[in-house]
């Protein structure tokens, strides 16, 4: 499992092998982990995750699984094999998926003598409100349906979720206090407006429930990325 005592996860969001490489290694000894998400890994495939994880890192797979259980439980079983320690799956696949692809991640850890990777539900996209709900035929109450779905998550066996940092203090009054919540939306206030709407800082969301904070552009957007991932660790000790 990645390194407890720095959270940081840096999103290795650049569309090429070489980029991620050079920017992985500039940054290692100041995060906890990388994250490697559908830009990256559909530009460089499954090699890119192989050798990130070479350089000893934590690497968490940001694919967001949706499909049928046993779809998704053969994808969980395919991103152990490249040695992640963190992926991603819909929690709006349902009970039986969720079920499936922990059950997939315990069982192909065990195989494979490694240990089991922590499989995070997402729950509603950031990028959606009550209207993109109503669209698709869900109550339009953004932060009922994500309370919901968070709760049919650990009732289905899931261990983490990914959230957004406005709503981690109402999933920390009701979920588990094992959970682990890996939140996205960190801004330290020093870096330029983004499409990120509502945010935190990294020690606000620590304070406020978050286990992993997963921080893109106020890193790799940052004019000296190694500087910038240093500077928000400080602001954690
Ligand atoms: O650059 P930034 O810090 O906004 O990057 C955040 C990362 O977290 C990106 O990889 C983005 O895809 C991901 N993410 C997010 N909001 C979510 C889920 C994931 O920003 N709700």
């Amino acid at each position: 499992m990645a390194d407890q005592r720095n959270p940081i996860i840096a999103a290795l969001d650049v569309p090429t092998a070489e980029q991620a490489l050079k920017l992985a290694e500039l940054i290692a000894p100041a995060v906890g982990a990388f994250k490697i998400g559908g830009e990256l890994f559909t530009a460089a495939g499954p090699d890119i995750v192989r050798r990130v994880r070479a350089t000893g890192a934590a690497v968490f797979l940001d694919l967001k699984f949706h499909d049928i259980p046993n779809t998704v439980a053969k994808s969980v079983a395919s991103a152990l094999r490249l040695d992640v320690q963190m992926l991603t799956i819909h929690t709006s696949g349902g009970a039986e998926m969720m079920r499936a692809a922990e059950k997939s991640a315990v069982e192909t850890a065990k195989q494979l003598g490694l240990a089991v990777p922590l499989v995070l539900g997402v729950t509603v996209l950031t990028s959606s409100d009550a209207g993109t709900l109503a669209e698709i035929g869900c109550e339009p109450h953004p932060e009922h349906q994500v309370a919901r779905l968070a709760q049919l998550a650990v009732t289905a066996g899931l261990r983490g979720l990914v959230c957004s940092p406005l709503e981690l203090v109402a999933l920390r009054k009701i979920l588990p206090p094992s959970i682990q919540l890996v939140t996205p939306g960190i801004r330290t206030g020093a870096e330029k407006a983004d499409d990120q709407k509502r945010t935190l800082t990294p020690r606000e969301a620590l304070a406020a429930g978050a286990s992993w904070l997963v921080i893109g552009r106020p890193i790799y957007g940052a004019e000296h990325p190694r500087v910038a991932a240093e500077q928000i660790l400080a602001t954690l000790n």
